[in-house]
């Protein structure tokens, strides 16, 4: 699922033609007409379905819970394993997450990658958070999606220094590299399922790879 630019769309797909990481990408469900990830799918043979967020409804969770029926009945018809969100700018309901639930050993098999070291720089723009906020280093995060927003459980993370980039730019122009490389990485184990969560005290979970 992917909203924008498609780079992390990008390199999951290539890393699986190129036999790194076995996956079959059934499709890419975009919520924006205008996202660059549409032709990028295009152009791989990757079939996508645009689904733009409906307008015109009283509230935003209204919106939200028939946008994410629309979801679902792609996802019913796809019946895919996993949900792999990669720059998808919209927060998935329970309803949602609920039905990806490894009820077995209770996680969601929705997988997303996010630009800071969780839990710093929640939400948007992680990058240019850590840039602002005059931070030495940035990096980025991949995690299991749970409900509450950029919290699930921590599956994979890199720094990297900012010391020398003099603008959010080039933070995430460094950024853009690590996560083309961390993200099929770690699809690699998280997709095959190849992990324990194991239970920390206070709640939280610490994903182990096997
Ligand atoms: C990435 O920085 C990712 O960490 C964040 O959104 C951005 C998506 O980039 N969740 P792209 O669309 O994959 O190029």
């Amino acid at each position: 699922m992917a909203s924008g630019r498609g780079s992390n769309f990008d390199a999951i797909d290539q890393a699986i033609q190129q036999k790194d990481l076995s996956a079959e990408i059934l499709s890419v469900i975009c919520d924006r007409p205008a996202a660059p990830v549409l032709e990028k799918a295009r152009l791989r043979g990757v079939p996508a379905h645009l689904l733009p967020f409906p307008e015109g409804y009283r509230s935003r969770h209204e919106a939200r819970l028939a946008h994410e029926e629309k979801v679902l009945e792609v996802l019913e018809n796809l019946q895919p394993r996993f949900l792999v969100l990669a720059g998808y700018m919209r927060i998935l309901t329970s309803n949602l997450i609920e039905r990806f639930r490894s009820e077995l050993r209770d996680y969601s098999r929705i997988v997303n990658i996010h630009p800071s070291i969780l839990p710093a720089f929640p939400g948007v723009g992680g990058y240019a958070q850590a840039f602002r906020y005059g931070a030495k280093v940035a990096g980025v995060t991949v995690h299991l999606v749970e409900k509450e927003v950029d919290a699930g459980p921590i599956c994979a993370q890199e720094v990297f220094s900012i010391v020398e980039c003099e603008t959010e730019q080039e933070v995430e122009r460094k950024g853009l590299e690590v996560e083309r490389r961390i993200y099929p990485q770690t699809l690699k184990w998280v997709l095959s399922e190849q992990f324990t969560p194991v239970p920390r005290e206070g709640g939280r979970v610490y994903v182990r790879k096997n």
